[in-house]
């Protein structure tokens, strides 16, 4: 089968542009793909032996296809003209200043590819919204590109939202569970969401590719975010009451994700969500319904965060009481940095609360991650909480290279992040190099509580009672 769209470009060579547009370049041949992003030193990494982000079985594919049908390069104005389809990745930070600071999306990333597309395009484009935003931006997207059309060039913009997850990117854009792809109710928009349709056919079944008008489509990515977020929380604010009563939080989740109207999936109770998207699509939300006029609407998605800080708080303040009320010095290893497991991205990492939590209780911190590199921690720990000089910080912090490195001599090991190799270490090794009593507080329940305990540990689970 052949598609209309011959070359592609994507603007943003981020953790969703990079691996989503490697993967249509592995599966269509046919089509030319050039990624650009204006960070020069990102570029340079991703035509690198060393690519800039970690996720299994991506570099397999870059390396596959680089050079050949895949292209990655700072000339934004070259790659937007030649394609026929433009992605738009570009990131949505939360807004840090002016009207919606701490909510809102800043867009202005979005408005200023948009506008770059206007100026320089040549030629009729397919644009496509790829980045998370607010629903009804492919309005104001679309309002700029049609001012700026010529005579003979059109746009027709859709919207098509990623929902991979970090650490299974690859898998996840290879056998996605749906493809979503939103457009105007017209024939000219009908046409684009076909042209989009056919790149994705190459690989994935017909059924699973939803289109929908542009703003169900825009929205659809926001709910699911906040969903599973939501579910998150739930599962957490549950976790507090196993604490409480004796009931085990593992236990609890099995018995309902049992029924399959609930389904097992995304129960694992945790230290809190992280990651770039969770909390900022939901406050994202939030201000939504607030711009709606609809308070009840936000104050129930705000409670999800809320419940998330609630939950990063709970665990430093169990720790610190079981430590007998005081970690001024003690040394508490660190174990796992990033979000989750399988990827080095940091953002909104509950280990970044932790860590900064234990700095200020006067904690010396021995940090060991398998992904993050000792740079990437400093920059997260640094900021106006603890202190913005690095040197002051590694008087407080030190990053180990390995899970036995960090807890020899330690107090307490703290797992924040759900590393399988955490589950194969060597404990009673760890055991003997720690001091006594030797605590572990495991923010993931991953580990053999029982093993431990009979090693000699002092063990705490987040949703299990310590009676
Ligand atoms: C981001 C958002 O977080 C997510 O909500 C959205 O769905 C897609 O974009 P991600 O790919 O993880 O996801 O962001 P990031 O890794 O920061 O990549 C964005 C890239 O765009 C960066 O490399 C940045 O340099 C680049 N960029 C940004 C441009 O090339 N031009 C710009 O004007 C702005
Ligand atoms: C999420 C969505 O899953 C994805 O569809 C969307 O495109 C981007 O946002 P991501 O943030 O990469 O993906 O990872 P995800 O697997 O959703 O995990 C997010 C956070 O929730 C992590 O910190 C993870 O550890 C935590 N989590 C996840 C739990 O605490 N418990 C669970 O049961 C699942």
């Amino acid at each position: 089968m052949t598609t209309q769209v011959k070359k592609i470009c994507c603007l943003g060579a981020g953790y969703v542009g990079g691996p989503t547009c490697a993967v249509i370049a592995h599966k269509c041949p046919h089509i030319q793909v050039t990624i650009v992003d204006l960070n020069e030193t990102r570029i340079n990494a991703w035509n690198s032996d060393n690519l800039p982000i970690y996720e299994p079985g991506l570099d397999k594919i870059v390396f596959d296809r680089r050079g050949k049908n895949l292209f990655f390069t700072t000339e934004v104005d070259k790659a937007i003209n030649e394609a026929d389809l433009i992605f738009v990745s570009v990131n949505t930070p939360t807004k840090k200043a002016g009207m919606g600071a701490g909510y809102a999306a800043d867009l202005a990333y979005i408005e200023s590819a948009t506008r770059q597309i206007a100026e320089v395009a040549r030629s009729s484009k397919i644009v496509v919204e790829k980045s998370t935003v607010p629903c009804r931006t492919a309005e104001s997207m679309r309002t700029i590109l049609e001012a700026n059309s010529h005579d003979d060039i059109r746009f027709d913009i859709l919207s098509n939202p990623e929902f991979l997850a970090e650490g299974t990117a690859i898998n996840d854009l290879l056998y996605p569970d749906r493809v979503l792809i939103g457009g105007l109710q017209t024939p000219e928009g009908f046409k684009a969401q076909q042209a989009l349709a056919e790149i994705y056919e190459q690989w994935v079944p017909k059924d699973k590719i939803i289109t929908t008008n542009l703003w169900s489509s825009e929205l659809s990515k926001l709910a699911a975010n906040a969903l599973l977020a939501q579910r998150i929380s739930s599962i957490n604010a549950l976790s507090a009451i196993c604490e409480a009563t004796g009931a085990d939080i593992d236990e609890v989740a099995y018995a309902c994700g049992r029924d399959s109207r609930i389904g097992p999936r995304f129960l694992k109770a945790s230290v809190g969500f992280g990651g770039s998207c969770f909390q900022k699509d939901i406050l994202n939300l939030v201000y939504l319904s607030e711009q709606l006029n609809l308070p009840e609407v936000a104050a129930y998605w705000k409670q999800v965060v809320d419940l998330n800080e609630y939950q990063k708080k709970r665990f430093v303040s169990r720790i610190i009481k079981t430590l007998f009320n005081t970690i001024t010095n003690k040394r508490i290893a660190v174990l796992g940095f990033a979000f989750k497991k399988d990827t080095g991205d940091t953002r909104e990492s509950a280990a970044i609360t932790l860590c900064k939590d234990f700095i200020q209780e006067n904690a010396r911190v021995y940090i060991y991650d398998p992904k993050v590199s000792e740079q990437q921690i400093f920059y997260d720990l640094s900021g106006p909480e603890v202190t913005y000089d690095i040197k002051d910080l590694k008087k407080r912090v030190t990053i180990v290279q390995s899970a036995y490195e960090a807890s020899a001599n330690a107090d307490a090991i703290v797992v924040a992040t759900e590393w399988d190799e955490f589950k194969e270490l060597d404990f009673e090794r760890i055991y003997k190099s720690m001091n006594k009593p030797a605590f572990i507080f495991d923010g993931r329940l991953i580990l053999d509580a029982e093993k431990l305990k009979s090693i000699g540990f002092r063990v705490h689970t987040i949703g299990r009672a310590n009676f």
